[in-house]
């Protein structure tokens, strides 16, 4: 008899032991599924770096012409920005930034290929000059630079992988558009939208 009910004693011990591991197993299961998916959902997914002009163009010279024949020359210094919030390096070939007034290709900038790191911006500080030299019709800047603002867009696009716990790449582009207004009187930019 006492030696039944020890017996019965044990297994039941057993059988708890069996449900405990159990209950750690499928605790564990549960736990790996939400690592996984936190994993695919946001170490994983690969967001579009963003490529802009960031604030605090510093211009370095402004010659606008005059009213009978309107014109422009500057050299600024622009600070690109390649903001990159994926959790591993962006790295992006050469490109070329494109600067243009009315539509009309007024100058360039190189940026030279390099990478953003994890989580991080890389700065680059170009310098450009641009010029009205091409302007077919200075009629639209004439009437521009008389109410003192000068207003310039760049386009770039930049071409690139990000690469995800090393081995993992994912072709990634994203694109530079920004719009700036330049007061010619004080030589500062008024404002600066980047989309
Ligand atoms: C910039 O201009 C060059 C030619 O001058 C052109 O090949 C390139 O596509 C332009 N880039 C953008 C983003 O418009
Ligand atoms: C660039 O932005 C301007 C306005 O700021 C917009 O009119 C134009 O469509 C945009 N171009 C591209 C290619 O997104
Ligand atoms: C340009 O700057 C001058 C001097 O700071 C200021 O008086 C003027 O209002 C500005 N022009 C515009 C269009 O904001």
């Amino acid at each position: 008899m006492a030696k039944d009910m020890e017996s019965f004693q044990s297994q039941e011990d057993k059988r708890r032991k069996r449900m405990k591991l159990a209950a750690y197993i499928g605790a564990f299961a549960v736990f790996q599924v939400i690592v996984i998916l936190v994993f695919a959902l946001v170490v994983m997914k690969v967001k579009t770096p963003k490529f802009r002009i960031g604030n605090g163009i510093k211009i370095q010279s402004l010659t606008t012409g005059t009213q009978s024949s309107p014109s422009f020359d500057m050299n600024f210094v622009a600070p690109i920005r390649i903001k990159n919030t994926n959790f591993g390096p962006y790295k992006y070939d050469a490109t070329t930034v494109n600067f243009s007034y009315g539509g009309v290709h007024v100058g360039q900038v190189t940026i030279p290929k390099s990478k953003a790191n994890f989580k991080s911006t890389k700065k680059v500080d170009v310098t450009v000059s641009v010029n009205s030299d091409a302007l077919t019709s200075t009629s639209g800047l004439g009437s521009e630079l008389n109410s003192k603002v000068l207003t310039l867009n760049s386009r770039g696009r930049l071409n690139g992988k990000v690469e995800l716990m090393l081995i993992f790449k994912k072709k990634k582009s994203t694109n530079m558009n920004c719009t700036m207004a330049i007061n010619v009187s004080s030589k500062v930019v008024q404002s600066l939208t980047c989309k």
